[in-house]
């Protein structure tokens, strides 16, 4: 991806890992950003300003005034730029962004900036996990700051632990993320995905649950959250994992724990994809204790659940609503049914008759209803269908 034209600015301040950023500004370079560079006195130990200036092409910053008693306007510098990038960050630099203490350059052209920041830290393991550190960087967290976490590894004082600056690769894509965040088709749009089965306890060992895998939602959620959305993302029990700074995931076990967090959301929702397996029925009583094996049959009485998609259909506003509908039989009929009888804006319908559709597999085969209009689509991977999903569903936005 090309960062043609971004203007960065990099605080370098200093850790060991300082030394990196000349990595970073190459590549940064090279994608065709304008790079300005702003050390701490410290990181002065750790880097040599000839090599980041001549690697930046431009001057390097330390201080207010240079020899010659001119002022780096610090102001104009901030504002000059798209992106702050703090990397590496040290423990004491953190704590100044958490406390607003403006007591060198760099925190100076910090607290003088509009654009996003992203920060690195970089710091020996109990540093890492000391709670003051977990307090700043949380607190920085809240000021609408990035953090690209330390990662685990050894570290230069000999330990191994987590501590280590994120791999250049990693900061990298990160300033990626967020300079072209804006370009995304669904940059500020919020989506609400619920994937998975759901488990009805029959007895703390016991319950009845489906095959879904939750792989459909997640795949979804992946997507979305790539073409810029915000995806809360509501998962039954799953193996499936999503690790992106756009996606929120809350894991629940029954259906009424998924009515309850998606009810949480759905109104600050502008697009909500129902695609879990939610169990349509609970046991009426759920033992305590395990139900023990005896002569007699065994008669467990179902009650219904609440019909979460027909509840949202029902509240909806101006949320976009899509169902899923898996079907054995009278497939179209029951999936246009569902679609008026729900309120939905869309259905997806995925036949089990599909060969390789449905549960359980890393392929699905749908048909899209909306009340006006059907597309086709051929079997393909649950990526690809997530995506020809989101295109429909971008075109109604
Ligand atoms: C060899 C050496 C390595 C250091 N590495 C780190 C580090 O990785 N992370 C950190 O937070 N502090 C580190 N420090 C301590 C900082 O340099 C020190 O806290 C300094 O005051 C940071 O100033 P600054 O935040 O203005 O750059 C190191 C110090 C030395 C001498």
């Amino acid at each position: 991806m090309s960062l043609q034209g971004k203007k960065i600015i990099l605080g370098i301040s200093g850790g060991i890992a300082a030394y990196k950023m000349n990595y970073i500004v190459r590549d940064l370079v090279k994608s065709g950003a304008e790079v300005k560079i702003v050390l701490t006195k410290s990181a002065l130990d750790f880097v040599a300003p000839l090599t980041l200036s001549t690697l930046s092409r431009n001057k390097v910053y330390t201080d207010f005034s240079d020899e010659n008693k001119t002022w780096n306007n610090h102001v104009e510098l901030a504002l000059w730029a798209d992106l702050m990038l703090m990397a590496p960050c040290t423990a004491n630099t953190l704590a100044k962004i958490a406390n607003g203490i403006c007591d060198n350059f760099l925190m100076a052209v910090y607290m003088s900036g509009k654009c996003p920041v992203i920060i690195a830290p970089a710091m020996d393991l109990d540093m890492y996990k000391h709670p003051a550190v977990t307090r700043n960087l949380e607190i920085a967290e809240s000021f609408g700051h990035s953090i690209v976490p330390a990662e685990y590894g050894e570290l230069a004082s000999g330990l191994i632990g987590q501590g280590r600056l994120a791999e250049t690769d990693t900061i990298f894509s990160a300033i990626e993320n967020h300079l072209t965040e804006t370009e995304k088709p669904l940059t500020g749009k919020k989506f609400l995905i619920t994937a998975g089965p759901t488990y009805e306890n029959i007895d703390p060992v016991r319950f009845i649950g489906n095959h879904s895998s939750g792989k459909m939602g997640f795949d979804l959620a992946k997507e979305a959250a790539k073409r810029g959305a915000k995806v809360i993302l509501i998962s039954g029990p799953s193996t499936q994992t999503a690790d992106s700074k756009n996606i929120t995931i809350h894991r629940v076990t029954s259906a009424q724990e998924m009515f309850d967090e998606v009810f949480k959301y759905y109104e600050n929702t502008d697009v909500a994809i129902m695609s879990a397996a939610v169990a349509d029925y609970t046991p009426k009583l759920k033992a305590t204790e395990k139900i023990k094996k005896n002569d007699h049959e065994l008669t467990i009485e179902l009650v219904k659940n609440k019909d979460i998609l027909r509840t949202m259909g029902e509240k909806k506003t101006t949320q976009f609503l899509v169902g899923f509908a898996l079907e054995t039989q009278n497939e179209e009929e029951n999936a246009k049914g569902k679609l008026v009888k729900k309120n939905l804006d869309m259905i997806i319908l995925n036949s089990l008759r599909d060969e390789g559709a449905g549960f359980a597999h890393s392929t699905n085969k749908i048909k899209l209803f909306t009340p006006t209009e059907e597309q086709n689509f051929g079997l393909k991977s649950k990526e690809e269908v997530a995506k020809d999903i989101l295109d429909f569903i971008q075109q109604k936005l």
